[in-house]
């Protein structure tokens, strides 16, 4: 019935031969179930212009684009129908008290401590140097794994509860297969970003962080976006982890070799909504906009409306202007909050000019246990153990020989579970 695509499950040698015979493969198989590229183009354009339509009525209504649930009602279980059925719609949420606000601004004390007991900004080589000279060298992400406190809160209980509650929003079982355990994180390691009063940050541009030209290449990613070239995309289902939990990506310095249902922060000092925060498109459905668009015939063959390996997936106005109509900033945050997106989710973090108050934030999303988490956490418990970076970052190692980062033997349960200890 459909055509054998042709795939790639290493970076193609010559990227853009290999794009213009995806293209032309997809193309094919989508005219190989009796519809046209431009109909099924205009399905996806009519869902996604829906959620839009729908977000600006929101606005207008002066209601928060971002669902907001407290802590309090995932722990016991008394979220509501009309909540989950928004959180859905959205693909993002602001978890309000995720932790006590004492309790994140202690962390972020104690961050401090770790780093300057252990004289990290003397000793940092980081890319900051590079553009501002000796002054204001301080990075604000700050390459760091390993701190009590961020390991005390990958291993919480309220963290453990909160990300369970969002990968459970995914269908995670079918033909027979469990493509995840939403119950076990993976205690995914990621950095922490400070960014002080008075800072000005050009901000990040709109971007997604699934993958690159794999998407559209590999056998697995095939399977996982079927239903947009097979002839039923009113079925393509945002929320399917099928074929997305075991296959090959290719490899660059954006990589995220996990699989993460949300992407995710805590927030760990209070920040304004117009203070450069995080921005999402917050239509999970625009996956299928931005897969889709480069089969029409406006964009060269060669090309993928810009994605490319080793380079964030851009989202813009050239190709996606509709989309970018729909882009919402986060509500005011406090510290303790949470904040997480869709993993397939366009975002973007606003510029700022003379910030005020502290921007703090520890970077914690679900990445539940399933084959790809569990390969990549046998390089995360050598890091865990050695002190280094992970291996999806930069090798930059800092924590190697600083005596009070998190030992293995303040594990907890949850803890060990997450790095396949037990
Ligand atoms: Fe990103």
């Amino acid at each position: 019935m459909t055509t054998v695509l042709p795939h790639w499950e290493q970076t193609p040698d010559d990227l853009g031969a290999a794009t213009r015979e995806i293209k032309a493969a997809l193309r094919e198989r989508i005219g190989a179930s009796g519809r046209t590229v431009e109909e099924v183009f205009s399905v996806v354009e009519k869902r996604v212009q829906e959620a839009v339509d729908d977000i600006a009525a929101a606005r207008r209504r002066g209601e928060s684009v971002w669902p907001v649930i407290e802590y309090s009602d995932i722990a016991a279980g008394t979220v509501t129908a009309e909540q989950l059925a928004l959180l859905r719609r959205r693909g993002c949420l602001v978890v309000r008290g995720h932790f006590e606000r004492d309790q994140a601004l202690g962390w972020d004390r104690d961050i401090v401590e770790y780093v300057e007991g252990n004289h990290f900004f003397e000793n940092y080589r980081g890319p900051g140097d590079d553009f501002f000279g000796s002054v204001g060298s301080k990075p604000e992400i700050y390459p760091i794994y390993w701190s009590p406190a961020q390991m005390q809160a990958r291993q919480s209980e309220r963290m453990a509860a909160v990300q369970a509650f969002l990968n459970a929003q995914w269908k995670h079982e079918s033909d027979g297969v469990q493509w995840f355990d939403p119950a076990r994180d993976s205690l995914y390691p990621d950095r922490i970003r400070r960014r002080p009063e008075g800072a000005d940050s050009a901000g990040l541009g709109t971007h997604l962080d699934p993958g690159t030209l794999d998407l559209w290449m590999t056998s697995a990613y095939q399977q996982a976006f079927r239903h947009l070239f097979d002839g039923s995309v009113e079925e393509y289902d945002p929320w399917d982890a099928a074929h997305r939990t075991a296959g090959p990506q290719y490899p660059g310095t954006t990589m995220c070799s996990a699989f993460r249902t949300f992407q995710g922060w805590t927030a760990l000092s209070d920040m304004d909504h117009d203070q450069g925060v995080l921005h999402t498109v917050p239509i999970p459905e625009a996956m299928a906009y931005l897969m889709v668009r480069p089969l029409l015939p406006d964009v060269p063959d060669d090309d993928m409306c810009g994605v490319t390996v080793n380079q964030v997936f851009p989202a813009g106005h050239k190709w996606h202007a509709p989309l970018m109509e729909a882009l919402t900033g986060i509500p005011d945050v406090r510290a303790g909050d949470s904040v997480w997106w869709h993993c397939d989710m366009i975002h973007s973090v606003a510029p700022v000019e003379a910030q005020q108050g502290w921007g703090n934030v520890m970077y914690i999303p679900a990445a539940p246990w399933c084959p790809r988490n569990e390969d990549y956490a046998a390089s995360v418990r050598k890091a865990f153990l050695t002190g280094e970076s992970p291996s999806d970052f930069p090798a930059e190692h800092y924590e190697r020989e600083w005596p009070d980062r998190f030992p293995a033997s303040a594990l907890n349960e949850i803890g060990r579970r997450g790095l396949g200890l037990d």
